[in-house]
C-alpha cells in the first residue's frame, strides 16, 4: 500500500500537462517518487508518441478511461476521471492527491499526508464567484444544493477564499484535493454531479448567468463534502497551497505570497503567468525551460501534413500603398509587401494589375506605404474591398507630402515610406514595384530619444494591424526578447 499517489486528468494533447509531473518529479522533496497516474478520457494509443514518450521518461502511468460522451457540460469530464481515479486508487493508495492539470509543485507538499484522523484535505476557491456569503441569509441557488445534496445547516461553517478573502459558506476548490479512496468521495461527486447539474432548477440559473454552469462542479462537490464528512475529518490546507499565480496581482498586497518561490503548489492558467510573477531563479529559469522544452518535443515530433502550394510566409503586416492617380490621391490595401534589402533601402509592393493605384504609380513612379494602426482597421479593410476605380478615396485621411511631392502619406498612420520606383515589372496578374525608399516619417509620439540616437517605439505602440492566411487580422503581443541577444542563452547539448 502507497502512503501517496498523484492523480490528474489530461487529454495529453498539450505539452503544459507534462510541467505537472516535471514538477513533482523535480521539487516533490520525499514524496518526488510517489507514483503519478495521468486520467485520459481517450484511448492511451491515440495519444502522440512522443507525449507518452515524455510521459513515460517521468515514470507516469497513462490510465485510459471512457468518458460519458452524451453527457456535455462544463467539467464533467473531469469529475468523471476523479471518480475514476479514486475507484483504481482503492486498496493501492491510502491518500490520493487529485490535482488539476495546471498545478505545480515548487517544494515538498509534505501537507498532503494527512493525519490519521483526517478525510480530506482541502483549499477553499480562490475568490467569490457564486458563492454564498456567509453573514447573508442563504441564496435560493445554494438553498437548492444543500437539499439536494442532503445538508444539513448545522453542517455548514464559514471558509476564507483564498484571493478576496470574503467568509463564505464552505466553498472547495476542485483542484487540490487530497482523499482517502476507501471513503468513496470523489464517486459521490460524480454521482451527484452527473444527475444533478441537469436539474431545470439547476438550468435556470445558467440561463440567467453561464457562470452558474461553469461552477456548478464546486458547489455540487461542497454539497457533497458536507453532507458525507464531519467538520473533524476535514483538514485545510495551508495558504501556499494550490495559490493561484494567475490571480497574484488582483490579490490584495496584504494577502498576497510574499516569496513566490517558497510556495509550495500553485495554479497558473497560461505559462505566461509565471513569467509575470516575481519568480527567482533557478526555479524560474527551469520551469520556462521546461516548458519552452515540452512544446519544441511535442512539435519535433509532429507528423507534417502537405498544405498545397500556398505562400504561407506570415504574419504579415497590414499596409496602405499611396499614390496619385489623375492628381487625386488613393490608397489600396495591401498584405504582400516586403524589403529587399536594408542597406541600400529597398522596398516591394505586389498590386493586381488592374488596380487603380497601379495607375498613378506608373504615371509618377513614386508610391507611399503607410502603416495603420489597429485604429484603422475599418478604414483599412475598406481600402481593400473599393477600387478607385470606382469610389472616392481621396478623402479618408489626413495627408501630408514629402521631399517627391507626388507620393500621399497618411498623418493616422505612425509610420509613412516614401518610394520612388526604381523598376516595375509583371508576373502572371501581378505588377511589382521596387522602391527606393527616399524618406521615412514617423509620428513624433513612437520617436524615442536616447543617448544612442533615435529609435521608434516598440511594437506593442505602434499596434499594427498583422494579417494571416486564415483571412483574420491580428494585434501585436508580447516582446519576447532583444534582437541578436537571445542567442546569447544558447547552449549546444
Ligand atoms: C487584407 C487585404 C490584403 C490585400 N492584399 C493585397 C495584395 O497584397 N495585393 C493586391 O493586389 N491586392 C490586395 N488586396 C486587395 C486590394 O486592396 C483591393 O483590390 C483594392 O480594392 C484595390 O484598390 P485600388 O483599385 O483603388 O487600387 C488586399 C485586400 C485586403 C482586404
Amino acid at each position: 500500500m502507497k502512503k501517496l499517489i498523484y492523480a490528474y486528468m489530461s487529454d495529453c494533447s498539450d505539452p503544459k500537462d507534462l510541467i505537472l509531473a516535471a514538477s513533482i518529479r523535480k521539487f516533490g522533496g520525499s514524496l518526488s517518487d510517489n507514483p503519478i497516474w495521468v486520467l485520459i478520457p481517450k484511448a492511451v494509443e491515440s495519444v502522440t508518441k512522443e507525449m507518452r514518450d515524455l510521459f513515460l521518461s517521468m515514470n507516469v502511468e497513462l490510465i485510459s478511461f471512457s468518458p460519458e460522451d452524451e453527457l456535455i457540460f462544463p467539467f464533467i469530464t473531469y469529475v468523471h476521471a476523479a471518480a475514476n481515479a479514486e475507484l483504481l486508487a482503492k486498496e493501492k493508495t491510502k491518500l490520493l492527491a487529485w490535482l488539476g492539470s495546471n498545478t505545480i509543485i515548487f517544494n515538498e507538499p509534505k501537507h498532503f499526508l494527512l493525519d490519521e484522523n483526517k478525510n480530506l484535505g482541502y483549499r477553499p476557491v480562490h475568490h467569490t464567484n457564486i458563492g454564498s456569503f456567509f453573514d447573508e441569509p442563504i441564496d435560493p441557488f445554494w438553498e437548492q444544493v444543500y437539499q439536494k445534496c442532503n445538508v444539513s445547516k448545522e453542517q455548514i461553517f464559514p471558509m476564507k477564499t483564498h484571493i478576496d478573502h470574503n467568509k463564505l459558506r464552505p466553498y472547495f476548490n476542485a483542484g487540490c484535493l487530497i482523499i482517502r479512496p476507501e471513503k468513496g468521495l470523489l464517486q459521490s461527486w460524480w454521482n451527484f454531479y452527473k444527475y444533478l447539474f441537469n436539474e431545470q432548477n439547476f438550468k435556470d440559473y445558467y440561463n440567467k448567468n453561464y457562470i452558474y454552469a461553469i461552477f456548478i462542479h464546486q458547489a455540487i462537490l461542497s454539497g457533497v463534502i458536507l453532507s458525507t464528512m464531519e467538520r473533524s475529518e476535514l483538514y485545510e490546507l495551508p495558504f501556499d497551497y494550490n495559490y493561484p499565480l494567475n490571480l497574484y496581482y488582483n490579490c490584495p498586497v496584504v494577502y498576497r505570497a510574499k516569496n513566490v518561490n517558497k510556495l509550495i503548489t500553485v495554479r497558473y492558467e497560461d505559462p505566461e503567468d509565471l513569467k509575470k510573477v516575481p519568480l527567482q531563479d533557478p526555479l524560474k529559469s527551469w520551469l520556462i525551460n521546461q516548458i519552452d522544452n515540452f512544446f519544441i518535443k511535442t512539435l519535433s515530433s509532429a507528423e507534417k501534413v502537405k498544405f498545397g502550394k500556398v505562400s504561407l510566409v506570415y504574419p504579415i503586416p497590414i499596409i496602405l500603398a499611396g499614390a496619385l492617380v489623375n492628381n487625386q490621391p488613393n490608397f489600396e490595401t495591401l498584405g504582400d509587401v516586403g524589403i529587399m534589402s536594408i542597406k541600400p533601402p529597398l522596398v516591394y509592393i505586389s498590386s493586381g494589375q488592374n488596380h487603380y493605384t497601379n495607375q498613378g504609380i506608373l504615371e509618377n513612379k513614386t508610391f507611399s506605404i503607410n502603416f495603420p494602426t489597429t485604429h484603422l482597421l475599418v478604414k483599412t479593410d475598406y481600402c481593400g474591398v473599393a477600387s478607385g476605380n470606382e469610389v472616392d478615396k481621396s478623402q479618408l485621411f489626413n495627408l501630408f507630402y514629402g521631399e517627391l511631392e507626388t507620393a500621399p502619406m497618411i498623418r493616422e498612420c505612425p509610420v509613412n515610406l516614401e518610394c520612388k520606383v526604381i523598376k516595375e515589372f509583371s508576373i502572371q496578374h501581378r505588377q511589382i514595384f521596387i522602391g527606393d525608399v527616399v524618406q521615412s516619417y514617423v509620428s513624433e509620439d513612437f520617436v524615442i530619444k536616447s543617448e544612442e540616437g533615435q529609435i521608434i517605439a516598440d511594437m506593442a505602440k505602434l499596434d499594427p494591424i498583422i494579417y494571416a492566411l486564415d483571412n483574420r487580422y491580428y494585434k501585436i503581443g508580447e516582446i519576447i526578447g532583444t534582437g541578436y541577444q537571445e542567442s546569447k542563452k544558447f547552449k549546444q547539448d
